[in-house]
């Protein structure tokens, strides 16, 4: 798979989400209840930033717990593959448009369910926007290796040690190397 040209992508990425999220302005914004929880969205702009820095195109699959509509899957494609988990299905339909419509289509699936019901092991990054405390995902995250990314300040993962914070703005991710990507990130390269 080509590496897209990330810089023209970059800027039709955040045109498209900012019209999109524009949208929803008459409801309040980008935000619902759904079945799980609460939708709200990352920021994309904070999105690009922090996956630039992390280096996320040395990982092979990018997955986001939650995808609501598709915005953190979207930016990660223009690192790596990426997959996103929804519970709602308005939600996935329109994670799957936005895809279709920035040409993400080949880099990017959406499964529409319940991520606590699928195995994790193919992923080597996991990304969440929590809307609830992490518990049972901590619990599924036992044995799991990679580098879990948690997005904004509310719901830090009980008994995981951060490796590092990065903020743009008064947006936050912190990164948790998980299993044997724990040792790798200690050693010294
Ligand atoms: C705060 S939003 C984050 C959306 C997206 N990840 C983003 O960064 O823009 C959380 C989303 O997770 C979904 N969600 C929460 N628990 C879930 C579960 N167990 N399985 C699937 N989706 C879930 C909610 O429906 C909601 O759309």
């Amino acid at each position: 798979m080509s590496a897209p040209d990330r810089g023209g992508l970059s800027e039709r990425l955040l045109r498209h989400f900012a019209d999109r999220h524009r949208c929803d302005e008459h409801i309040g914004g980008p935000y619902k209840m759904t079945s799980r929880g609460a939708w709200a969205t990352s920021r994309p702009e904070a999105l690009l930033v922090f996956f630039r820095e992390l280096g996320l195109e040395r990982y092979d699959l990018f997955g986001d717990l939650g995808c609501g509509d598709g915005v953190a899957v979207c930016c990660a494609a223009l690192f790596t593959r990426a997959v996103g988990i929804e519970a709602d299905p308005e939600l996935c339909r329109k994670a799957l448009e936005n895809a279709h419509t920035l040409g993400l289509s080949r880099r990017t699936a959406f499964v529409c369910g319940d991520f606590l019901d699928f195995r994790l092991d193919p992923f080597d990054v996991l990304y969440i926007y929590p809307d609830k405390p992490l518990d049972p995902l901590i619990e599924k995250l036992y044995g799991w290796s990679g580098i879990f990314l948690v997005y904004g300040p509310h719901f830090p993962p009980e008994g995981l040690k951060p490796l590092t914070s990065l903020t743009w703005h008064r947006e936050t991710l912190t990164v948790y190397p998980c299993g044997d990507e724990n040792d790798r990130l200690a050693r010294p390269c």
